[in-house]
């Protein structure tokens, strides 16, 4: 999800609730045989998010009273999924996967008759919200189905429509004549229908077709019977309601959701290098003017102030930014909070509770953790800084250590305002820096070092050997 800071970005809703409630049925207990996986199908990720994680945010979009899902392989672990991510939903178990209209069966006696139901599929996560209203509002109390045109529809059941243009049935693949078969308009699977009817057609629905399964598309025709109409809405691209059968098919979903969110990135006013190469997984705000370069991977919550730039192949992971700061290549942020005008990396990594205050350098090779620096602080090479609290202008130089770990337990460090730590010097925390203080290169600091003046610690026995040879090659 990508999205543009404004001053005043709240959201309006509640105004188009729903009167009728809808109930939302996600079929989910296929075994997903082609993933070749131990985790359920449902369950493979989408930039980040499992597949039924896409499909039950949609479902909130529409304001869905109820989320149903039809479960039976991998139950256990979907079960569990959602109990982890408190996902609201109603279980059904299919024990026995006999067909979509069976699946939808095992959901229908938790769902009231004065309800609207709309089936979904685990398996196909792009569905969006602004699709689903228009088949929920064209069908109204009829049975809606949403359709695609396909350039190749095998494998799909096919919309048949009387010469008036009105819905006949679904005929699905295996059941179609040959002449049937060259009709492209297919169903996407995704219907709509009021709980009372539903529930009648479903109980209704025989098995004597080329699969032996209970169909769901027996129901157009059903519906004919009873002389209630369909009607089908096209969705405007198939990539939106292709499902997901194997992991070639999973990467070409992430692809086609990598470049809707490069796409509304873009139009909100930031500037991708390559729309093809930037990856969000996760929630991405940005302000005014920001540039996001190659290879950029952007996970959980980020939020970049106006102007910042991301160098290539940087890694982003919940992390907050602030304005005019630059980022150069390779570097890994997480969990971390850097304040305005900074330069970071190239090759820096900020990890867990790393604080950057305003124009504080980072150079290449560093590594910050769980430290704050203050305004104006450098660390510009080849230095490890945890569990510090580094004062504002401190001037950190090339391999400077913070030696936090005992072995056993960890200690602070703390550098006063202004301080200059030399080059090689390793700080042996517990130990404090005074304000001002000067370091001298490569020593090893145990003890506290008084502020405003040089503290130097090095072995006195530095000796030269007249005549020395350099050893040679046997
Ligand atoms: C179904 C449609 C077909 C449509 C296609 C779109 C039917 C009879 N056919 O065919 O018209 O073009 O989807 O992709 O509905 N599932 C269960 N329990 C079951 C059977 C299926 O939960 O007993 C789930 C599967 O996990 C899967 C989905 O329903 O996610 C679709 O089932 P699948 O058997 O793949 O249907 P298709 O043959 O593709
Ligand atoms: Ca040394």
């Amino acid at each position: 999800m990508v999205s543009r800071k404004t001053a005043s970005s709240k959201s309006r809703n509640a105004a188009n609730v729903p009167a009728i409630p809808l109930h939302v049925v996600i079929l989910a207990a296929g075994q997903g045989t082609r993933m070749r996986s131990g985790l359920p199908k449902v369950l493979h990720s989408i930039a980040g998010t499992p597949m039924l994680g896409h499909v039950l945010r949609c479902a909130a979009q529409l304001g869905a009273e109820k989320c149903h899902i039809v479960v039976g392989h991998g139950a256990a672990q979907i079960r569990q999924w959602a109990a982890k991510h408190s996902a609201d939903m109603v279980f059904a178990e299919q024990k026995q996967q006999l067909g979509t209209a069976h699946a939808v069966l095992q959901a229908m006696p938790n769902i009231p008759d004065e309800a609207q139901v709309l089936i979904l599929y685990g398996d196909v996560p792009l569905i969006e919200s602004g699709t689903l209203k228009e088949l929920l509002a064209e069908a109204g109390a009829k049975l809606g189905v949403l359709t695609a045109d396909a350039d190749d529809p095998a494998g799909y059941g096919r919309i048949l429509r009387h010469r008036s243009g009105s819905v006949q049935a679904i005929v699905e693949e295996k059941d179609a004549s040959p002449d049937q078969r060259k009709i492209s308009e297919i169903n996407t699977g995704v219907m709509c229908a009021p709980a009372s009817l539903l529930r009648n057609w479903l109980q209704q629905v025989r098995k004597d077709n080329a699969k032996a399964e209970y169909y769901l598309t027996d129901i157009v025709a059903l519906a004919a019977k009873d002389r209630i109409g369909t009607v089908a809405v096209m969705a405007a691209s198939l990539a939106e309601v292709s499902g997901v059968n194997d992991r070639a098919q999973l990467a070409e979903q992430e692809r086609v959701f990598q470049r809707r969110q490069a796409s509304e990135l873009m139009r909100l006013g930031t500037s991708l290098s390559d729309p093809a190469r930037l990856d969000v997984r996760g929630s991405l705000l940005c302000g005014q003017d920001v540039h996001l370069d190659v290879g950029v991977v952007i996970e959980g919550e980020v939020e970049l102030g106006d102007n910042v730039y991301v160098g290539p192949y940087t890694l982003l992971r919940n992390a907050k930014i602030g304005s005019d700061t630059r980022i150069e290549s390779h570097c890994v942020v997480d969990d971390a909070i850097v304040g305005r005008g900074c330069r970071i990396g190239p090759f820096a990594r900020l990890r867990p509770q790393a604080r950057l205050a305003n124009e504080v350098h980072v150079g290449n090779f560093v590594e910050i953790k769980k430290s704050s620096l203050g305004d104006g602080a450098k660390a510009n090479h080849l230095a490890y800084i945890g569990d510090a609290t580094v004062g504002s202008k401190v001037n950190i130089g090339a391999g400077v250590i913070t030696c936090n770990y005992d072995g056993a337990n960890k200690h602070q460090t703390v550098i006063g305002d202004g301080a200059f730590i030399g080059t090689d010097t390793q700080l042996i925390a517990p130990v404090t820096i005074g304000p001002g203080a000067y370091i001298a290169a490569g020593s090893s600091i145990a003890r506290d070092a008084p502020p405003d003046q040089l503290t130097i610690c090095r072995a006195r026995d530095q000796r030269a050997f007249k005549g020395w040879k350099r050893p040679e090659k046997k």
